[in-house]
């Protein structure tokens, strides 16, 4: 087999370590003083971060992956005959295995020329990439390194029609204002024929969908935990990870799993690169996570406001895991 070769490659860092430090530095100070403390989902997912939630997508009470990649499969050569696509561009990328669905259908029709990804994780982006680069012999990779919510500006021109894609639910880890912000700007990748492609997990069962986030192994736990191992190896804090029990359950009003770290005990925690010292108790959590479930109606309104029309809406047999296929309001 020929080494894979590198001029297909591209990757375009757009977090320096500093200037990540720098806003971590912040959102880690805000989240920790304000009433509620917080710290943003996006540093779970550091080297080891990743490799976890990799773990996750396979864990027996995570239906999310299994599910959607099924109805990928089932949808992806029709799909992708109808658009015609030459480009696919994936945010919150991660591994991109389901991608590989997709990305086959279109190499199957002999229409792929490149593949875009974009995620925070760079050890993850890259190994993604070189996997990619080796199976499809004829396209080129332009990663992104960067924050979907600040670098969607960097992602390049198109050079003709391209399928945007937002799998996993991720979608769903966006507070709604951060949401209406991430659409607008996903909405200006688009040109009139360009579609943009969301995974989006449905509103069920209480019991399935907090079983999803408390599997009995205790990954989700143990990816919980770690980013309080990410803050402490950045900003040189004291948090003892292994002293907080993971708390997931679904808010039905709010239509929403929350995700929280719950102190065993007092503790006082000193973060060296903000000076800060703050005491935690087991009387307050550090919420770390939502994870928002939609429907169909949701899902319209969401696209709707966003400037953006529902094109086709998939979903498995048993209407667990959704797939909104969207195009920009003409
Ligand atoms: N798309 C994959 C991975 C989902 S996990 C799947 O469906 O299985 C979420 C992914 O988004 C991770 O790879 C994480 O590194 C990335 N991510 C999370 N927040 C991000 C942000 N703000 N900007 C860019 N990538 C982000
Ligand atoms: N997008 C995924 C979801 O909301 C992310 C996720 C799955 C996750 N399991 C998690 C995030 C556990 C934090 C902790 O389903």
């Amino acid at each position: 087999m020929n080494p894979v070769d590198a001029s297909r490659l591209t990757v375009e860092v757009c977090l320096t370590r500093a200037g990540r430090l720098e806003t971590m530095a912040d959102d880690v100070r805000r989240g920790l003083t304000a009433p509620q403390k917080s710290l943003p989902c996006k540093y779970f997912y550091d080297a080891y971060g990743s490799r976890l939630f990799e773990r996750i997508t396979e864990i027996p009470e995570y239906y999310q992956t299994r599910t959607e990649l099924a109805t990928l499969q089932s949808i992806a050569d029709p799909f992708v005959d109808d658009g015609r696509f030459t480009e696919l561009v994936e945010l919150g990328s991660g591994s991109a295995t389901k991608t590989r669905t997709l990305l086959d259908a279109m190499e199957r029709r002999g229409c792929l020329t490149s593949y875009i990804p974009v995620d925070v994780s760079e050890a993850m982006l890259r190994e993604s990439a070189a996997a990619l680069l080796d199976r499809y012999r004829n396209v080129t990779v332009h990663g992104v390194v960067g924050d979907f919510q600040q670098h969607l500006g960097s992602v390049p021109r198109p050079t003709g029609p391209r399928l945007v894609i937002f799998l996993g639910s991720t979608i769903g880890n966006l507070q709604s204002d951060e949401r209406r912000h991430f659409l607008a700007e996903a909405r200006e990748l688009l040109d009139a024929d360009d579609r943009f492609l969301i995974g989006v997990d449905l509103v069920k069962d209480v019991g399935m969908l907090e079983a999803a986030y408390n599997d009995s192994a205790g990954i989700t736990a143990e990816f919980n935990r770690n980013i309080l191992r990410v803050v402490n190896r950045e900003l040189g804090a004291t948090f003892v990870p292994e002293a907080y029990r993971h708390s997931a359950y679904y808010n039905e009003a709010d239509r929403r799993i929350e995700m929280h770290l719950v102190p065993e005990d007092v503790q006082r925690v000193y973060v060296r690169d903000l000076q800060l010292t703050i005491d935690v108790s087991p009387r307050e959590t550090i919420w770390t996570e939502i994870s928002c479930k939609f429907t169909w109606d949701s899902v319209v309104a969401m696209l709707d406001e966003a400037g953006m029309t529902l094109t086709q809406w998939h979903t498995d047999p048993r209407g667990l895991f959704g797939l909104a296929l969207a195009a920009r309001h003409g």
